[in-house]
């Protein structure tokens, strides 16, 4: 610690907390040691996690639900075991209400191919509107365009406020009698912004539309009770909440559940089949068509099993007094402008920005030239890029082992890239 960083309260002890993240320990470029400022595309993983996924492998694998065997009886436990963790994480009322899917992509294109093939009252037709914000990642954006497409339903937005949060002024026109679904995400993962849910949520419920929340910047960071949110879906991924890549949930309300057909068919989805006709397992298993991201969904119980010893509420204050520091540090390098709010209030741990004229790509190789890795780019987000008028941000995310010595030697770095083109 320096004295720079006195009066930084709440945080972790990342010493402890990054012992158990090996590749923190890594060193690139001739011995510069990493840091790893890219936890909002995907975050490290934790030793329990990668001793989770080998004792799986080396001890338990089989398919599940289907073998009579042992270690095909343990497989089903562990996978069945990972819902019921996941379950709890998220406060849903029943284990049955969590989907495994494998990210949060696939989660958001379920729900739209759900509401696409459903009857009344949940069809979206050429007579109906979607509603989503500017400020979505691409996955909860083509899935709602892919939908109005094919069924000729009107796809509406909320615009963004010049200071990166979503412009609620017209909600009684983006939302309206007609709308069906309302989508949005809970966290941006380029501006960082928190969205104001319950004002959404209350609008979508006075029209009878449905709501789901793209919460895959959220769930790593905070605590998230689906029953609190009062949505009708939530979708989050498990790569960036110290989980494997490959595992991705849906949570959704039972008895939207029952009442949805499913998108995917196949194996294990059935309750019966003939060659005319087939009916449905009862939902989780009826959204889980063939052989499930077993090893994955048991690494997801295991990040979940890491995350709640540490405790959310402790995870967020820590990120929160990094964030409040590293977007006061930031502000002091010249020529730097924050793309999103530029308090630490209402926004999550994934900060963007642009550095003068300096292409952020050029801005990210002199970064990573010193060990330092953060993302470029549109961040899978181009229309917020569109409606600041850049072609790109350089992004720096933060997670629970990020330290203020890591935003220190972020800072230093850009001093060092701006010397460099002058
Ligand atoms: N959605 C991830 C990101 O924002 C990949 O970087």
């Amino acid at each position: 610690m320096t004295s720079a960083h006195q009066g930084l309260t709440g945080l972790l002890d990342t010493e402890a907390i990054r012992k158990d993240f090996p590749l923190l320990d890594r060193t690139v470029h001739d011995g510069k040691k990493i840091v790893y400022l890219d936890s909002a595309a995907t975050s490290q993983k934790p030793r329990q996690v990668l001793d989770a996924l080998n004792a799986y492998y080396e001890r338990h694998n089989a398919n599940v639900h289907r073998g009579v065997y042992t270690v095909a009886e343990e497989a089903t436990a562990l996978y069945e075991g990972a819902r019921d963790k996941v379950a709890a994480f998220i406060n849903a009322p029943s284990r049955d209400e969590v989907i495994f899917t494998k990210n949060a992509s696939e989660s958001l294109n379920l729900v739209a191919n759900m509401l696409g093939w459903a009857d009344e009252p949940y069809r979206v037709d050429h007579e109906t509107e979607i509603a989503i914000t500017e400020m979505e990642h691409h996955s909860n954006i083509v899935p709602w365009q892919l939908l109005s497409q094919r069924t000729g339903a009107k796809l509406k937005w909320f615009g963004l406020t010049d200071d990166g949060r979503l412009d609620l002024s017209n909600i009684d026109e983006v939302i309206t009698e007609k709308t069906k679904i309302v989508s949005f995400t809970l966290v941006s993962n380029l501006l960082g912004t928190y969205n104001p849910v319950e004002t959404i949520v209350r609008r979508a419920q006075e029209v009878g539309a449905l709501v789901c929340i793209d919460a895959s910047q959220a769930a790593p960071h905070m605590v998230l009770d689906v029953q609190a949110l009062q949505a009708d879906f939530v979708a989050f991924t498990g790569h960036k909440m110290c989980g494997p890549t490959g595992i991705g949930v849906l949570w959704g309300r039972q008895e939207l559940l029952e009442d949805l057909p499913p998108f995917l068919g196949g194996g294990e989805m059935i309750e019966t089949v003939s060659m005319h006709s087939s009916t449905y397992a009862p939902a989780p298993h009826k959204f889980e068509a063939g052989t499930p991201p077993i090893a994955q969904a048991v690494g997801l119980g295991a990040a979940v099993d890491y995350l709640s010893a540490i405790g959310m509420e402790n995870i967020a204050r820590h990120e929160h007094a990094i964030t409040e520091y590293a977007v006061r540090r930031l502000q002091e390098v010249p020529d730097l402008r924050i793309i999103g709010p530029t308090t630490a209030e209402d926004r999550g741990a994934a900060i963007s920005f642009t550095l003068g004229d300096i292409h952020p790509h050029d801005v990210g190789q002199v970064l990573d030239e010193q060990g330092i890795a953060v993302r470029v780019g549109h961040h899978c987000a181009r229309p917020v890029c569109l409606r600041y008028g850049i072609p790109a941000t350089t992004r720096a995310s933060f997670y629970l082992y990020s330290t203020p010595a890591e935003v220190d030697a972020l800072v230093e770095g850009l001093e060092h890239v701006r010397n460099f083109f002058g």
